[in-house]
């Protein structure tokens, strides 16, 4: 028997690698160990063995099964990679082609949001800068008052990279460095990016997702300007006045810091019955506060004149509040069926 057995394994090896398609793959495989294949068969006379031959044979048999299920495994694998090769060197596909479906018109919900959102900012005299994705640990942690030993740091764990451009940004906060130290005051800057956090993934938390932040620095501030500003971006993006309502909050770079809620622009006539807002008539939405001491002390602006705010979202809650969107997966998905509706 396990003279059979080894005559088997070989022959099937062999044969294996003969093998040219995935059916070819498929069919023999059953041949093979399939319900009445031929393994199978030879299997099946185990347990009239006597208890040492089991054993010898049962183990035997058992590891010709693993080899020759991983040969089959690898035939495969070489199969499917020879034709993809064959495809990529003989067919010709232009990405930059147009399609001639109707894609190209749908904009990504958060492009929408977005362009709406730098209208506003436009208006009001606000200069965009894009957040840079890819930060140091300097401009994202320890110029922000979070140095390696803050707690902080935890919250937003992120992925590190090699060299001195080493952390995939965990907020657009880390743009306020480059922002001061690059402007001429007054500075009234928008700071749309994408930003990086590693998380466990669920229908409301991803990896990769957008942030928008708003730095004023001027003189006479107060907090009227950031309600002000909040409370007309909201209005130009839910077509709709809304209330907000400040709550104290920590954050390591500002003092004092806030948690702000605007009030639902869903909820028609009874809050009780509105699901957006969790019946609550409020939607918790974004974090501000006037920048920190500490974080001042890194520029040199004279805070007896000018006053600091600093504000930030997630871009990704507030489009998803406005179209709907149970799933924050989906922005990042190819997904057609979900894009067309914008
Ligand atoms: N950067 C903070 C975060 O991502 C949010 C924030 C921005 C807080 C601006 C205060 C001021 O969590």
């Amino acid at each position: 028997m396990q003279q059979k057995l080894t005559q088997l394994k070989e022959e099937t090896l062999a044969k294996i690698k003969t093998l040219a398609t995935e059916q070819e793959i498929i069919d023999y495989r059953n041949a093979i160990v399939g319900k009445s294949g031929s393994l199978t068969e030879i299997l099946k006379w185990i347990k009239d063995l006597s208890v040492e031959d089991k054993q010898t044979i049962g183990k035997l048999s058992n590891d010709i099964k693993v080899s020759i299920l991983e040969a089959f495994e690898l035939r495969l694998n070489e199969i499917k990679k020879a034709e993809i090769e064959a495809k990529l060197a003989n067919e010709f596909f232009d990405v930059t082609s147009p399609s001639n479906e109707d894609n190209a018109v749908h904009k990504h919900p958060l492009t929408r949001a977005l362009d709406q959102i730098y209208n506003t900012f436009e208006r009001m005299w606000f200069k965009i800068y894009e957040s840079a994705e890819v930060s140091t640990e300097y401009l994202n942690f320890d110029s922000l008052n979070v140095p390696a030993t803050h707690p902080a740091r935890d919250m937003q764990d992120t992925f590190w990279l090699e060299g001195k451009w080493n952390v995939l940004a965990t907020q657009t906060s880390s743009m306020q460095n480059i922002i001061y130290k690059s402007s001429e005051l007054p500075i009234r800057a928008i700071v749309p990016g994408r930003v990086f956090r590693n998380e466990d993934i669920d229908a409301t938390h991803e990896n990769t997702f957008y942030q928008v932040e708003w730095v004023v620095v001027d003189k006479d501030i107060n907090i009227w300007h950031l309600k002000y500003t909040i409370k007309t971006m909201l209005g130009d993006l839910f077509g709709k006045e809304v209330e907000i309502r400040l709550r104290p909050w920590f954050f390591p770079f500002v003092e004092p810091g806030v948690e702000i809620d605007f009030s639902c622009p869903f909820c028609i006539d009874d809050w009780s019955k509105c699901r957006v807002c969790k019946w609550s008539s409020w939607i918790e939405f974004m974090w501000a506060g006037l920048i920190h001491p500490n974080v001042l002390r890194e520029w040199w602006i004279d805070p007896e004149v000018y006053s600091w705010f600093a504000f930030g979202f997630w871009l990704n809650r507030l489009v998803m509040i406005k179209y709907w969107i149970n799933d924050i997966r989906y922005f990042q998905q190819p997904n057609l069926a979900f894009l067309k509706q914008f």
